[in-house]
């Protein structure tokens, strides 16, 4: 980005933050989103929402209504895993642990897009020559 020389400071209220903006079919009262954030607290095996904390962990994060959260990355199969305690979205046990997160948000009427990830080709070992 280059350097703007005139810039001139404009107060955070005055600014586009809080303005509404429409995301995909979300219509957002303002433009700050929740970063994903792994958490590293899935059950392992299965790859589960933490069934303790999960949903009082998005329920705090999604308070006020109108928030915009991105969910901790989440694989989408089993083949797309790495980490023993990143949760999965890809089967029946998991979806019942996110539908009560989803539903928490959403009774706090905030928002939720999950992120999806895919951590690539992995191999057990390697050799160094
Ligand atoms: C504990 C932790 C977990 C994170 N997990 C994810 C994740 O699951 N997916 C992702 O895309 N980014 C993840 N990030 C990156 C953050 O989303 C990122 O730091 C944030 O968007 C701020 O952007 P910046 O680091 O480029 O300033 C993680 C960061 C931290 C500190």
């Amino acid at each position: 980005m280059p350097f703007i020389q005139d810039f001139k400071p404009i107060a955070l209220k005055d600014s586009n933050l809080f303005k509404p903006i429409k995301v995909g079919n979300n219509e957002l009262p303002q433009r700050v989103a929740m970063a994903p954030l792994t958490r590293m607290r899935a059950h392992h095996p299965g790859n589960i929402p933490n069934k303790d904390w999960a949903v009082e962990y998005y329920s705090q994060r999604s308070e006020r209504p109108g928030s915009f959260i991105i969910t901790e990355g989440a694989y989408p199969s089993a083949q797309c895993g790495g980490y023993d305690n990143a949760p999965g979205i890809w089967n029946e046990e998991q979806l019942v642990q996110w539908r009560k997160i989803f539903g928490k948000i959403h009774e706090n009427k905030s928002f939720v897009w999950v992120q999806l990830w895919v951590l690539g080709k992995q191999r057990e070992s390697f050799e160094i020559q």
